[in-house]
């Protein structure tokens, strides 16, 4: 990015913008990649400046860790006395100092301007010296200082030195050991932390029948490494594209298409004419195995608990047009995900052959015909750290002590997948994460409580991808594949 100008008469809309992005993701929950489209436009910031703003927003929260130990280690007190907001403005300033290509007089008095905004004189001062004792040091010498020995202790030294929490560091190493074997994993690890730390392209998915990646390359996007669907965009916005626009594609994960791709291609004895998409909201995956349906004369079922992201997968399967039923049924009101929740009920809904439907309903409840499905797609709610490149500041919400309630969810939904299907059929259970908590022992734990489960190797779906590991399931990865950290095991009910 080109050296900016220094504003030291006037609060830079671009930084100060960045600065009100970080407390709302701070104070408000908000996810940067929600929030950030609406305040750029609210800004009117565009070009350059937007690409500064969201550069400043996204790189400051994934370094978060890293940047903290900094200036903790310039600040004569700890960090939870320093004012939050003038707190967020040192980080910005510190992304600016030790990873941005900005003149460090200008981070450091752009930064200090906008602590004069939020705060009185004094922090102003307080920032400007705090900040002067950052620039002394470029990212390499503080984490000599701040990090622990390697030697010593690996787990923390990652931690500070890639800014993740070290439980997300620890479950990384632990699922590479387990697909990859110990001598991989030490070597992979690092190099899997920086992926996440490093901006992900937009990769494209056309919705088959509605468009073909040629498309897209028209339009110039690049065909993708893997999946038959998808394009890189090299930039640019994609809501620009026509067949965006106009529901014939979206924006999807590689990995995303390639675990619903497998779901659709994998052999399969008898009928094949009902598929379920169990937890389909926002409904990426939903659109794409909508088209791979159709174009087979079977229907898809897309259940999503949330009836305000139900509507999201309406919207996203709205390019088909009159196949996509009218009627919204909404079995939610009364849903419920905990241990209470009568996972035998069912009531009546089927969609017709060669349709698509939409519901909002709880899956563990299940209301459909148990054994009615050929096919089942269980995307299961998660920890989403296979996508910490996409959310920079999700690793810093989550805890271990999610896993639990987690895993419990995911148990239940996959034990009401299989229910779901019918006998010969097939349930991909997927995760966008790594953790073997949540991925392989979910699985595990499921297939050992019941009798009618057979495992199907998930490697020979996903043709031409490397590194795939030992089999049955399958783990994709950033750092080896391009993509997000997709889990896929693929069951079949006998
Ligand atoms: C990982 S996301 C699915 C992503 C989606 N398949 C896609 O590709 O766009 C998991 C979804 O499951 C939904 N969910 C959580 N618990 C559920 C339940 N008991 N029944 C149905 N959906 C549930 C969440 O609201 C969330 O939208």
């Amino acid at each position: 990015m080109a050296p900016r100008t220094t504003l030291t008469s006037h609060i830079d809309p671009a930084r100060a913008a960045a600065l009100e992005a970080l407390q709302a993701v701070r104070t408000r929950d908000a996810y940067a990649n929600l929030l950030l489209p609406k305040l750029l436009r609210d800004r009117q910031l565009t070009g350059r400046d937007a690409a500064f703003t969201t550069e400043l927003v996204y790189g400051t929260l994934r370094g978060l860790g890293t940047y903290d130990a900094v200036i903790a280690a310039c600040v004569d007190r700890s960090l939870d006395a320093v004012d939050p907001e003038v707190l967020d403005a040192l980080r910005l300033g510190t992304h600016q100092l030790l990873a941005m290509d900005v003149p460090p007089h200008a981070a450091v008095s752009t930064t200090v301007e906008l602590v004069r905004s939020v705060a009185n004189e004094g922090a102003s001062r307080f920032a400007n010296a705090i900040l002067r004792r950052v620039g002394q040091r470029d990212l390499s010498g503080w984490i000599d200082r701040i990090a622990p020995d390697p030697q010593d202790d690996p787990e923390g030294f990652l931690a500070a030195s890639r800014s993740h929490p070290r439980w997300i560091v620890s479950a990384m190493w632990d699922s590479l050991q387990a697909h990859r074997g110990a001598q991989r994993a030490h070597q992979d690890i690092g190099e899997l932390l920086d992926a996440d730390n490093a901006r992900p392209g937009v990769t494209l998915a056309v919705r088959p029948g509605l468009s073909e990646v040629a498309e897209l390359t028209d339009l110039g996007a690049l065909a993708a490494r893997y999946s038959p669907y998808a394009a890189y965009l090299a930039g640019g916005d994609p809501g620009g594209l026509a067949p965006v626009r106009e529901g014939r594609a979206g924006v999807q994960d590689e990995g995303s298409q390639l675990v619903a791709t497998a779901l659709a291609t994998a052999p399969l004895q008898g009928p094949d004419e009902y598929w379920l998409d169990m937890c389909a909201g926002p409904g990426g995956k939903a659109a794409l195995l909508a088209g791979l349906a159709l174009e087979r004369g079977a229907s898809l079922l897309a259940n999503e608990i949330a009836p305000h992201r139900a509507e999201l997968v309406r919207r996203a399967l709205r390019g088909y047009g009159d196949r996509l039923a009218d009627e919204a049924v909404d079995e939610a009101g009364d849903a419920a995900t905990d241990e209470t929740a009568d996972a035998t009920q069912s009531t009546d809904v089927q969609p017709k052959p060669g349709t698509l439907q939409v519901i909002a309903a709880d899956g563990i409840r299940a209301p459909w015909k148990a054994g009615s499905f050929d096919r089942v797609m269980l995307d299961a709610p998660c920890t989403g750290l296979g996508a910490l490149r996409r959310r920079p500041e999700a690793r810093w919400r989550r805890g271990p002590e999610d896993l639990d309630r987690l895993t419990r969810v995911q148990r239940r939904l996959l034990s009401s997948a299989l229910d779901s299907v019918r006998p010969g059929g097939l349930v991909a259970y997927v995760t966008c994460s790594p953790h073997l908590e949540e991925t392989r022992d979910v699985v595990r734990q499921v297939v050992k409580s019941r009798r009618d489960v057979a495992r199907v190797d998930a490697r020979p779906l996903l043709p031409g991808l490397p590194d795939l590991g030992g089999g049955p399931d399958v783990q994709l990865w950033p750092h080896l594949h391009g993509t997000d950290a997709m889990y896929l095991a693929l069951l079949q009910r006998t």
